[in-house]
């Protein structure tokens, strides 16, 4: 049966995710690889490539090949897709059909690339879903009825706010802009107000275990590890939620104003189911801490945070592999798409 070598896989920035119909989440591997820079090959992918971050000698390279949700080293990712095929299917003769969940606002080149690199890996056939409408599936929504929803799935690289009805998309915007750029704004913020230097890993950790973008009734802090940029010298600093609320003002208002251009745009019948279903978040970055409040109290509509919210793309895309022989395989149908927003 040709249905056990399809592979649903959901390339992000930060994570990528293979599933397939029976099993579900078979990998799930850092969207990183390690290669020399002398000789072009690939060392290491995944986790093993994710430890050399920031710790490469001259001749070694470890880099995020996807940027904002889509590709921007196109032989890494061929490469790395290749390896994670190799990886799961093995001893085959027939090569997988691929699933491949990609950000709304992608452009046609955009999603060439992101069949050619799934071709060149090793696919035999590549078909693409919208990322929001597999990431409301996944959450367990039913979108196939004509009544809106609302999705707003923050990655790491990409933040995607879609309105879905009857199956698809209605209105959505994606913006570059998502739980990487957190990190950014922290070290950024440290650096400029206390003269410290911190690393990504520490900004990860410090957004992850007190950083919220909504006030806490009760201020946490975290003492954190950097280079001082006076003396060069190792220096510590405490840091307070509060100060991590202000650091990232800028990056969750501008998550907050694309959900408002979505609703702005939209037709005021389904902004009216809206209003009723309430928001639904998915995806890694909607773990920051208050995220839900923050958009409940700039929108007033009633905002929740699916459960597994960074996997929601994923078993969305376990459930979709079903319709795979009722899809046209190539670039999603972008006319058809201009057509049903009108
Ligand atoms: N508990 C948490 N608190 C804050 N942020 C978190 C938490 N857990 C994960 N994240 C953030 O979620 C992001 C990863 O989310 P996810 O796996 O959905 O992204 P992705 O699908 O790889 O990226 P994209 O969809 O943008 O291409 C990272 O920026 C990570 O820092
Ligand atoms: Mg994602």
């Amino acid at each position: 049966m040709i249905f056990g070598r399809d592979l649903g896989i959901d390339l992000g920035t930060a994570t990528v995710v293979l599933v397939t119909r029976g099993k579900g989440v078979i990998a799930r591997e850092p969207s990183v690889v390690a290669m020399d820079r002398a000789t072009g090959k690939i060392l290491k992918s995944g986790s093993a490539a994710e430890r050399m971050l920031g710790r490469t000698p001259g001749n070694i390279a470890a880099i995020h090949p996807l940027q904002g949700g889509v590709i921007s080293d196109f032989e890494m990712t061929q490469s790395m897709i290749g390896e994670l095929i190799k990886k799961v299917i093995s001893f085959s003769l027939v090569k997988p059909r691929v699933l491949i969940s990609v950000p709304s606002g992608i452009t046609e080149v955009e999603e060439r690339a992101v069949i050619d690199a799934a071709i060149n890996a090793g696919a035999r056939k590549v078909y693409l879903c919208e990322a929001p409408v597999a990431a409301a599936v996944g959450a367990g929504l039913d979108i196939s009825k004509a009544e809106g929803n609302l999705v707003v799935d923050i990655g790491a690289g990409t933040t995607d706010v879609a309105v879905l009805s009857l199956g698809g998309v209605v209105r959505s915007k994606s913006i570059k802009v998502a739980g990487d750029a957190f990190d950014e704004a922290l070290i950024k913020n440290i650096r400029k107000k206390n003269n410290l230097l911190i690393g990504k890993t520490t900004a990860e950790e410090l957004k992850r275990s007190i950083g919220c973008v909504f006030p806490k009734t009760e201020e946490q802090t975290m003492e954190i590890k950097g280079r001082s940029l006076m003396t060069g010298l190792p220096s510590n600093l405490t840091v307070s939620s509060t100060e991590t609320i202000e650091a990232f003002d800028e990056v969750s208002s501008e998550i907050i104003e694309a959900i408002h251009s979505v609703l702005e745009e939209t037709p005021p019948e389904l902004v009216a189911d809206v209003a009723g279903n309430g928001i639904v978040l998915t995806g890694g970055g909607s773990l920051l801490w208050g995220f839900d409040r923050l958009i409940e109290s700039a929108t007033s509509i009633k905002t929740r945070i699916a459960d597994d919210a960074e996997l929601c793309v994923s078993y969305g895309m376990v459930k979709k592999m079903e319709e795979l022989g009722e899809m046209e395989d190539g670039p999603l149908n972008l006319a058809r798409r201009r057509q049903l927003r009108g």
